[in-house]
């Protein structure tokens, strides 16, 4: 047993939800640390407001870069710290640049890591995060796995001692944070009700589909479709093309990409600023279906029962396939109206394979029991 902190290592918006959850649970052993990959107040700031979340213990400052730059400047800057503290246990989450520099550091100066979000894989490793997923699974001490699946790969890769089921942390926070949008928030308030003048962003929408199930909700933000002027211009054009008008938070890297590349949205597809995580919660809730590349919002669409369309060859989410509430189409055009189209799934949303919105406190035992 040790007596440093307990450090969660966050630096990017799906971690800052996920240690949310798993802070609300924890005693003041447990300490959160940002790297600064997530710096801006739209991807970082709000989430900290909005889910009650702790101001960071430790803040790096670390920003963008390159692969290397970034994940290097990080491994410098954590290990500074760890090297200051007796040593406690080191918790990463997901599978970011933040997660593998965390895991490394730590690693090498004999702090245990505890993995949250383990035995995923895409099996794509063209995909940054595959490569951090990988690396992080074997470096890490402790691996807690989000569904069954995970824990027979982690088994497959000679990790199975390692390993152990927790069910997803993200399923606890769909359950405290989608009630609280729903109310709380103004754009799950108009959805709800309807009354008064629609807040933003729902009011660029025609007003006929300023209503639950009016219009569609998209992300984009992976390399493999924003860096590749054809395959962006292919999705947005089929985006414009859907049933429903559609509402495109924009990542940062998604806009630099844009106007890098003269890549216009087409009328229909309404872009809007990076939202936070309870109005982005009120508009998924709201919406007639889902259209991401993102790892997070596939789950965050099955909790809310919103049918899915991914804009990728590969999930690492595999469940969520099951039934068609996820379906993968990838950058074609016509696959994604196919999937638009097709009626809604009769069988049950498969979110039992994510455990029963309990993982943040098994979680946290496994840390404390673990240092
Ligand atoms: C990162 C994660 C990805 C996760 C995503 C969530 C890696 C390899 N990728 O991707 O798994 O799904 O976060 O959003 O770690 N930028 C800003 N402001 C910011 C942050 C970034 O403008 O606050 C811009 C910069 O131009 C930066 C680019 O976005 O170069 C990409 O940011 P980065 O953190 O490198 O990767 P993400 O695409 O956000």
């Amino acid at each position: 047993m040790s007596d440093g902190p307990i450090i969660h290592l966050v630096g990017a918006r799906p971690q800052f939800v996920k240690a949310a959850a798993v802070l609300a649970q924890a005693g003041p052993r447990h300490q959160l640390m940002h790297t600064g990959q997530h710096y801006d107040a739209a991807l970082s700031d709000v989430f900290f407001q909005q889910l009650g979340m702790p101001a960071p213990t430790w803040h790096l400052g670390v920003g963008s870069g390159s692969h290397g730059a970034q994940t290097g400047a990080m491994l410098a800057a954590i290990e500074q710290v760890l090297l200051a503290h007796p040593k406690g246990v080191m918790v990463v989450y997901g599978d970011t640049n933040s997660t593998v520099a965390g895991a490394l550091a730590a690693v090498k100066l004999h702090w245990p890591v505890v993995h949250v979000e383990a035995g995923l894989r895409s099996f794509d490793r063209r995909m940054p995060e595959e490569i951090n997923r990988v690396a992080t699974d074997h470096i890490s001490d402790l691996l807690l796995c989000p569904t069954q699946g995970a824990v027979a790969q982690l088994a497959l890769e000679g990790l199975g001692d390692k390993a152990e089921f927790t069910g997803d942390v993200m399923l606890d926070l769909a359950r405290t944070v989608a009630p609280i949008a729903a109310s709380e928030d103004p754009v799950g308030r108009f959805l709800v009700t309807g009354e008064g003048p629609a807040p933003a962003p729902l009011d660029v929408l025609p007003p006929a589909a300023r209503r639950k199930g009016g219009y569609a909700l998209a992300t984009v933000h992976r390399p493999a479709n924003t860096d590749d002027p054809a395959k962006l211009a292919a999705i947005f054009g089929a985006l414009a093309d859907l049933p429903w008008p559609v509402l495109l938070p924009i990542h940062p890297r998604t806009q630099a990409a844009m106007a890098r590349q003269g890549v216009a949205p087409p009328p229909g597809l309404h872009l809007v600023p990076p939202a936070g995580p309870l109005p982005f919660q009120a508009l998924l809730a709201g919406a007639a279906k889902v259209f991401t590349d993102s790892g997070g919002v596939q789950k965050e669409a099955l909790f809310a029962e919103v049918p899915c369309v991914t804009l990728r060859d590969t999930t690492e989410w595999t469940e969520t396939l099951e039934g068609g509430w996820n379906v993968l189409v990838d950058a074609d055009p016509a696959a994604i109206r196919a999937a638009a189209l097709a009626p809604r799934p009769t069988t049950p949303a498969p979110i039992a394979a994510y455990g029963d919105g309990q993982a943040a406190r098994l979680i946290v035992a496994a840390a404390e029991r673990f240092g």
